[in-house]
């Protein structure tokens, strides 16, 4: 079966956790994309009624697109659930986040959810955190004064992420460090305690303690992995 198909699968079966009445946060990236076209086609043909908290300027205009009404975060007093994807997830479901760049706001809207569901294909399960090389969102001042620290702190090289040939700008006006820890990452809470005493650094891509669910699509199916399972 082919990624794009499990992506699919993954993403609308995750709509099972959305009822009308919900505040939810709206993730980003090319699994997601499908539980927010489903989400929308709930709306339009069912009658679902829910509002959207988007992750991204990208996820703001699909779900706007779709008919997806969406509020601020600061206008709600928290959020039902978050539903996103993930670069991987390993066995205590830390995740390694920001592949598409918009880890800070999805990190935000993350710990104002009430549950978090993660939406993969099964080459984002690893045993450990780092083949991924991990994002990591800096301010521009000096930025390569942050890489440098950066390096020294976690020991592995870091790159700064670019596209079309210039560094990548975030939705929030920084840019993106990718660090290259290899398949290292056993302890992520210390990790990036350690690298968020770095002043430069604005926000680090691993998600700990926030996963519940992984809707996880595989050749054989999809299947719901629930934390402590
Ligand atoms: C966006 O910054 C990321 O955190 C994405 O959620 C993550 O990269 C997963 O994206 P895909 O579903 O496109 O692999």
């Amino acid at each position: 079966m082919d990624v794009e198909t499990l992506k699919e699968e993954a993403g609308i079966a995750a709509c099972a956790y959305v009822e009308s009445g919900m505040k939810v946060g709206l993730g980003t990236g090319s699994t997601v994309k499908y539980t927010i076209l489903e989400l929308g086609r709930r709306v339009r043909e069912e009658g679902l009624e829910i509002v959207g908290v988007p992750t991204s300027l990208a996820t703001r205009d699909l779900a706007t697109d779709v008919g997806i009404t969406l509020v601020d975060l600061d206008e709600l007093n928290g959020l039902d659930v978050v539903i996103d994807g993930t670069d991987e997830f390993d066995p205590q479901f830390q995740l390694i986040k920001g592949g598409g760049a918009a880890l800070l706001r999805e990190k935000v809207v993350a710990q104002s959810s009430a549950s978090m569901v993660v939406v993969a294909d099964e080459r984002k399960q690893v045993a450990t955190l780092g083949a991924f090389p991990l994002p990591i969102e800096v301010t521009p001042f000096s930025y390569n004064t942050t890489k440098r620290a950066i390096e020294q702190s976690l020991g592995c090289n870091v790159s700064m992420r670019e596209k079309d040939g210039i560094l990548l700008t975030t939705d929030n006006g920084n840019y993106i460090a990718d660090a290259h820890t290899g398949p290292t990452l056993t302890h992520p809470e210390e990790t990036e305690r350690k690298l968020l005493n770095l002043a430069g650094v604005v926000q680090v891509g691993l998600f700990n303690n926030m996963c519940d669910v992984v809707v996880l699509a595989s050749s054989n199916g999809v299947s719901v992995l629930e934390k402590g399972d």
